[in-house]
This record gives C-alpha cells, sequence and structure tokens, in this order.
C-alpha cells in the first residue's frame, strides 16, 4: 500500500515510519511539508496520490489550548476537515489520531468505543469535532490514544512525561505528581503497530481504542520510571485540586479495547512498554530489567 504520513517527525509518527517502512510505501511529511489548517497546503496529498493518509498533527498541549482556543479548532478540527476532504476525494483511507481526553472521566471504569464522549477542556471539544469531521470520509479510521511516550519525544524535540521525570530527578528536583488522576501511559511504538495491523487486516472503518494495558496514576508512573532507572528522588504525591492547570483534565480516562479485542488484537502492559523504552532510550542496560516488577 502506499501510505502518506502527516506529522512524520512527531512522536508518533516518527515510531508509524520505523513500523511501517519496507513494508509499504511510505510518503512522510513534516509541518514543513503540509500545514493541515490550510486546505490548499493539503493538496499535496494529490499530487501522488496514497490508499492510506495517517494524521498526527496536533495542537495537544491542554493548558495551551485553553488560551488559544482558535489554534486548537485550526489545528484539531479544521485540520481533520480538510484531510477528509481530501482523502475522500481521491479515495484514499483516513485515519486521525484522537485522544483519551474526549471523555469527562466520571465513569471511573475504562471507557470503551461507543461511550459517549464529554470532554471537559478545549483541547478534548477540539479533537472530539476533528473526529467528528473525520467521519466526512467513510472510509476513516478514528484511533484514541492516551499519554504518549516515544523515543522521538513530542514534536520530536525529546520531551514527554518520562523525560521530563528523569530530567527532574537528577538535578536533584523534589517532584510533586498527581495521584488522583488515572490513565493509560501508551508507547508510540506499540500504537504505531496496533496501526499497522488495523490497516493491514483492512479492519472494520470507525472509531479504536488503542492504548497500553493496564492503568496508573501518574505518581504512579513515574514510580515505575524511578524504579526502572535506579532513581531515588524526592516523589511527592499530591492531589489535582493542590496543581494550578489551565485545563481541567479528567480524573480517569483509562480507555478499553472492545473493538481491537474481537478481532484477536491486545496490546501489551504499559509497564512492560516501559520497560522496553527505558531500555530503547538507554536509561537502563537490558540485565536492569531483569529486576522483578511489582
Ligand atoms: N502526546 C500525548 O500524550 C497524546 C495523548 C493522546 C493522543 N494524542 C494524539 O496523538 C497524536 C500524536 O501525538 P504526538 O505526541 O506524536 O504529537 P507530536 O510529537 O507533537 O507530533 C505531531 C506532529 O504534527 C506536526 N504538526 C503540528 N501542527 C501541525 C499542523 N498545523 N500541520 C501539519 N503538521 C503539524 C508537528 O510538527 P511540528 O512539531 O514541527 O509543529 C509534529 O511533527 C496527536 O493527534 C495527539 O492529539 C497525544
Amino acid at each position: 500500500m502506499k501510505i502518506t504520513i502527516i506529522g512524520s517527525t512527531g512522536q508518533l509518527g516518527t515510531d508509524l515510519m520505523k513500523v511501517l517502512f519496507g513494508k509499504h510505501e511510505i510518503i512522510g511529511l513534516t509541518h514543513k511539508d503540509l500545514e493541515v489548517t490550510d486546505y490548499n497546503s493539503c493538496l499535496i496529498l494529490k499530487r501522488e496520490p496514497p490508499d492510506i493518509i495517517i494524521n498526527t498533527a496536533a495542537f495537544h498541549k491542554p493548558d495551551q489550548c485553553e488560551d488559544e482556543p482558535l489554534k486548537a479548532f485550526f489545528v484539531n478540527a479544521v485540520g481533520p476537515r480538510n484531510i477528509a476532504a481530501v482523502s475522500k476525494e481521491i479515495e484514499a483511507t483516513v485515519v486521525f489520531i484522537s485522544t483519551d481526553y474526549v471523555f469527562d472521566g466520571s465513569k471511573k471504569e475504562p471507557y470503551a468505543e461507543d461511550d459517549v464522549p464529554n470532554p471537559i477542556n478545549t483541547y478534548g471539544v477540539s479533537k472530539l469535532a476533528g473526529e467528528f469531521f473525520t467521519k466526512q470520509n467513510p472510509k476513516h479510521y478514528i484511533m484514541r490514544l492516551s499519554s504518549l511516550f516515544g523515543l522521538a519525544g513530542a514534536s520530536g524535540k525529546g520531551g514527554n512525561f518520562v523525560e521530563t521525570m528523569i530530567t527532574k530527578a537528577k538535578k536533584n528536583e523534589p517532584l510533586n505528581v498527581v495521584n488522583d488522576m488515572w490513565m493509560t501511559p501508551t508507547y508510540t511504538k506499540d500504537a504505531a503497530k496496533v496501526i499497522q495491523e488495523i490497516i493491514e487486516k483492512k479492519l472494520p472503518f470507525g472509531i479504536y481504542h488503542a492504548s497500553n494495558q493496564g492503568r496508573c496514576t501518574w505518581f504512579q508512573f513515574a514510580e515505575e520510571i524511578f524504579r526502572l532507572a535506579g532513581l531515588n528522588p524526592t516523589l511527592n504525591p499530591i492531589r489535582t485540586d493542590q496543581q494550578q492547570t489551565k485545563a481541567h483534565r479528567p480524573a480517569f480516562s483509562v480507555l478499553k479495547s472492545t473493538r481491537l479485542s474481537k478481532h484477536g488484537i491486545q496490546t501489551r502492559e504499559w509497564k512492560e512498554a516501559l520497560a522496553d523504552y527505558m531500555f530503547e532510550k538507554g536509561h537502563v542496560g537490558r540485565t536492569d530489567l531483569t529486576k522483578e516488577m511489582p
């Protein structure tokens, strides 16, 4: 298949390029090559019409989205609208990457694909609008992911929660991390492999939840990072209401992949994925990973 990846140097985009390279004809488009908010720029997709377009582009910092709602809607909603329109015109399948933040977090048990979204911040509302626009192309996959970490780091600039924690710990900065917000950390390499399986097996179009398995709070995520890295910083659990952030965040956004299970696809536990990441990023040697997992 000919597959075009938008946002090819981003955290997920980089892993999609790696996972799909050599198996398909891949075209990677960076932000410089294509601006999703500009319809005319999106027409570049027609030059070498692909079978599949994967759109990873996003403005995904929730607090900044509160400050810049117009930008959030342009990138996360108008962008997917443009990509849906062009992909439909060239009869390509579109894959849109969405988020656990389309849910409000009040359910307290994992959200399935058919649970009703009710976003509580601008980022979530704009991504949900992006989902609706994506559906304008009937040949669509909407992949909801959560709390991503990947070797390239967000925006290809090396940053993600794991790296932030390790950097701060090495500077001996005391760390206050929320212990009442539940989610599933997800390795972009694993998410990329699920996307690969879905498109290769030509699964039915629609929404798929594709995070890693299990759940934890951000504090527990930090604890596991430090356990693997052999670091022992001052790590304090705090409540969400002790932290000043502009965007409200769902207190519980664990996703359940009912549609993937039906097709025999299962991702691994987040702790296993994190251990793999820590090795691949060079934070630990392979033998360190034999330390017994709690
Ligand atoms: N990060 C998370 O924790 C998380 C959680 C759930 C879902 N998601 C979703 O997963 C997807 C991938 O996230 P990620 O962490 O891989 O993000 P990322 O590293 O920031 O990658 C996004 C890529 O899109 C490009 N891009 C941004 N704005 C664009 C625009 N207007 N037009 C064209 N390209 C643009 C960026 O390029 P520049 O950096 O050069 O601008 C970057 O290469 C996003 O859709 C996000 O909403 C993320």
